[in-house]
């Protein structure tokens, strides 16, 4: 069984000098822990020092989007080629790339091929919108999403990837309302079925699935206990060490508490 794994997705926020000091806080504040994954992705700019700064530390370094294409002239964008030497991990197509900057499914298909291709572990996130929610689509939406999203991967590469449910409607800068954890826990259930169902019983094990949408200290314990996932994505709370080391103690505690039931 992978370990589980708490990522902080910092979106636009922080200046180099201002990310240099979080980073230095969290390797002190982070240090005992051993049985969670952390992984924390800056902005672009700042990919480099917090790179130098992380070595040799527990902490992983993961970025906030990619495009598909190795080099050339793709003003503004970055490449897996030039990442990859950096970062383990990269977000690829979240709900504010999707709802600001017209990602649609298929661009986080290649999307996710591409950063697999260069050895850089994709977490996809997928997720409802309020109007899909109430509107009764959030299954559909949802496991249409993820579908595309994989259409390039083989099993082994499913097996690897990490999946993030973040309902649009739970994120903090969204509104922020509850999605609360039993209902977590059934998207996580059907995620894992339809990996089960398009890529086997393995894959669907395998396969890390995280919640993403207001997670924080005073809520973390209730996510982490869901079994069938295995982290959480946290944005806001994740700019303030305080909190996110909070976050990733409420993970690390139950860490021992393994996913007793993957799939159908
Ligand atoms: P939030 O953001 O924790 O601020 O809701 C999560 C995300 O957008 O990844």
């Amino acid at each position: 069984m992978k370990k589980r794994i708490v990522i902080g997705n910092w979106k636009m926020n922080l200046t180099v000098p201002e990310s240099t000091i979080l980073v230095e806080k969290l390797i002190k504040s982070l240090a005992r822990v051993s049985n969670t994954e952390m992984v924390i992705c800056p902005t672009f700019l700042d990919i480099y020092s917090a790179s130098k700064e992380l070595r040799g530390t527990n902490i992983l370094l993961g970025a906030q989007n990619l495009f598909f294409v190795d080099e050339g002239a793709y003003t503004g964008e970055i490449s897996p080629v030039q990442l990859a030497n950096f970062v383990k991990y990269c977000i690829i197509g979240h709900s504010e790339r999707r709802i600001n900057f017209g990602e649609n499914d298929k661009m986080v298909a290649n999307k996710v091929a591409s950063a697999v291709a260069h050895g850089i572990t994709p977490i996809i996130c997928i997720g409802d919108t309020l109007h899909e929610k109430r509107d009764g689509l959030s299954k559909v939406v949802v496991m249409s999403q993820l579908e595309t999203a994989l259409s390039y991967l083989t099993e082994s590469e499913v097996s690897d990837i990490i999946i993030a449910y973040e309902p649009v409607w739970a994120i903090s800068t969204s509104g922020g309302m509850v999605c609360e954890p039993v209902d977590a826990e059934k998207m996580a259930k059907d995620i894992r079925s339809l990996v089960s169902a398009l890529y086997g019983k393995k894959a669907a094990t395998d396969v890390r699935v995280l919640y993403g949408g207001s997670v924080k200290d005073s809520n973390a314990e209730g996510y982490a206990k869901i079994k069938n996932m295995d982290g959480a994505l946290v944005g806001a709370a994740s700019l303030d060490y305080n909190n996110f080391t909070k976050i990733v103690i409420a993970y690390d505690k139950l860490a021992s508490s393994t996913r007793k039931e993957s799939t159908k």
